[in-house]
């Protein structure tokens, strides 16, 4: 697929991605998030979220911030959609000004060819990013360079159970269930054969650490969740 063709699909179902994460979800994905923002350890000053969409996976991560810190915290949030950037700027003038808040600012950028210095972020999140990533090898290296020496890479990202009746019944729930509801709740029936076609093609997490290592990325570990239906990798960039 091209790159503008996705940027098409997340812009035609911005206004009800939440929405509609959540409902095909069943709601798992808030306890996904949960352990996504556990990797986080609070320390880190200067964090990118990485295809940011709506800002969801961005304002989590505020609550991992000690109060001490906001001050001197930077938060950046990148999509290369404008729809969903629209969305993430709207919810972030709502906080407007609270002083419980660090620095943050979403920006228009591709994942894959950032204006970020070298060095830069002590902590990059990709929260359901890297599958829509054209050039992914391209996106890992990035974030290599723009890392700091011991800043960490967090990913999470949908995996295909290779065997057994799970493998087959979640199949089905791609195939059928989550096309139809996501046609549903959007109206957008290509966004979610797009969805399911992504989740099915995705390498599986070993190819996926390969990637990471052949980037330059160490300390690489993985957690799987919900009978390997989500994949969590951490990866550190040693100083
Ligand atoms: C499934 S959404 C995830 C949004 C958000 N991280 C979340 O947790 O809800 C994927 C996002 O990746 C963005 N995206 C895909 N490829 C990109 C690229 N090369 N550069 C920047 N954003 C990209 C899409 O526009 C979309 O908003």
């Amino acid at each position: 697929m091209h790159e503008k063709k996705v940027k098409e699909i997340f812009s035609s179902i911005s206004g009800k991605y939440d929405m509609a994460n959540t409902l095909l979800s069943f709601g798992i994905e808030k306890y996904w998030r949960k352990r996504f923002n556990s990797h986080i350890k609070g320390i880190e000053r200067r964090i990118l979220d990485a295809c940011c969409g709506t800002g969801m996976s961005t304002f989590s991560v505020l609550n991992k911030i000690p109060e001490k810190d906001l001050q001197q915290t930077e938060i950046f949030g990148i999509d290369f959609s404008k729809e969903m950037l629209e969305i993430a700027k709207k919810r972030l003038l709502k906080l407007g000004g609270s002083k419980h808040i660090p620095k943050i600012s979403f920006s228009e950028a591709d994942a894959a060819n950032t204006s970020f210095d070298n060095n830069y972020f002590d902590l990059i999140t990709v929260a359901f990013g890297l599958r829509n990533i054209i050039d992914r090898d391209k996106a890992i290296e990035e974030f290599y360079r723009i890392a700091a020496p011991g800043g960490r890479l967090l990913i999470m990202e949908f995996n295909m159970p290779q065997r057994g009746i799970f493998s087959k019944l979640y199949r089905f729930y791609l195939n059928r269930i989550l096309i139809n509801i996501g046609k549903i709740i959007t109206g957008k029936r290509n966004a979610y054969r797009h969805l399911a076609e992504s989740i099915r093609e995705f390498p599986n997490p070993e190819i996926i650490v390969d990637k990471l290592k052949i980037a330059g990325w160490k300390s690489i570990t993985t957690q799987s969740m919900t009978m390997g239906t989500c994949i969590i990798y951490c990866a550190e960039k040693f100083q």
